[in-house]
């Protein structure tokens, strides 16, 4: 099945593109748009983007890829993203990590982002969220965490529960 976004996305995509000087500076904003809509932004995703910006996919690949708040798979509805850049690798991430996935039901030694079957949650590890000064750091969906304990992650969790 060829991949389809909806006309008012659509419209509303090609209305925020007008805002930039160059069609490619609204690269973020697009992208943006396209995983609030979509839950997440697929191989197809990247490919219409890139059509839309005049880019080649490769250049919005690089930034899914780079910035922590794009995913190319679906997510639970909580997800949960550990950052695992130096500060937070040495100030206890992961440990933090693991502590997140055994009591989630997950694999500690699984790579990549993984999601509970109930789709409630999702944890992953993310690079640099700029907070290295109050490592571990984490969020919780828009919610940014510091120095977060093991105590502390199991409040997250059962807050979001
Ligand atoms: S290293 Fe974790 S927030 Fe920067």
């Amino acid at each position: 099945m060829s991949f389809t976004v909806p006309a008012d996305l659509e419209a509303e995509i090609d209305e925020l593109i007008t805002h930039y000087p160059q069609k490619r500076s609204a690269s973020l904003m697009v992208l943006h748009a396209l995983q609030e809509h979509l839950g997440y932004v697929s191989k197809e995703a990247i490919e219409w983007a890139a059509g839309k910006l005049g880019l080649q996919p490769i250049n919005v690949y690089e930034l899914v890829t780079f910035y922590p708040m794009f995913r190319q798979e679906p997510a639970g509805k909580h997800q949960i993203k550990v950052c695992r850049t130096l500060s937070c690798a040495l100030g206890g991430s992961h440990k933090l990590r693991h502590h997140f996935c055994e009591k989630l039901g997950l694999d500690p030694h699984a790579h990549g982002l993984q999601t509970t079957k109930d789709g409630k949650f999702s944890v992953e590890f993310v690079e640099c969220l700029a907070g290295c000064g109050t490592a571990p750091v984490m969020m919780c969906n828009d919610d940014f965490y510091e120095a977060v304990t093991l105590a502390k992650a199991d409040e997250i969790v059962a807050k979001c529960g």
